[in-house]
């Protein structure tokens, strides 16, 4: 039989590992916005910093979520965080955080219509919650950029 969309359909057991691959992501968005919250310097940047100190906490709530997730669905939440890049350089850390935030988004919307699509309406919308905020975090990172926020799309 060819391969079909049908032949990729989600699993609980996918589901989890997707989450996890969430949660790692979480635990990146943490330390990214605890370090450049403190380390980033310049008079323009100054609102921002008090921003990213704010995300930080958004992302811990986020990691909970995700975990608590994964947990009832019988998996075990993952302990590693994905690589965080530094820098010296204002801009490029509002860059990092930026892409982080759109690929972010790109899998949350995903997410959605997985959980969906296993009749998990609490988790789908749990997650909807969430990517309100990972949105504000795009807009606010694009704001400081001085650019118009990116579409992120979606995942495959
Ligand atoms: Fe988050
Ligand atoms: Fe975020």
């Amino acid at each position: 039989m060819p391969k079909t969309a049908a032949a990729t359909t989600i699993t609980r057991k996918k589901l989890i590992d997707l989450l996890n691959g969430d949660l790692a992501r979480e635990y990146q968005a943490i330390i990214a916005y605890v370090n450049y919250s403190q380390v980033l310097k310049g008079a323009a940047y100054m609102n921002i910093a008090d921003e990213l100190a704010v995300h930080a906490t958004e992302e811990l709530a986020h990691a909970l979520a995700v975990a608590n997730h994964i947990d009832y669905l019988g998996g075990m939440p993952t302990v590693i965080p994905k690589p965080v890049k530094t820098s010296e350089k204002a801009e490029e850390m509002l860059r990092f955080d930026l892409e982080n935030e759109k690929e972010t988004i790109r899998e949350y919307r995903r997410r959605v219509k997985q959980c969906d699509e296993l009749n998990e309406f609490a988790l789908s919308e749990s997650i909807r919650e969430i990517l309100m905020q990972e949105q504000d975090h795009l807009i606010a990172l694009a704001t400081a950029l001085g650019i118009d926020p990116p579409n992120p799309g979606i995942a495959d």
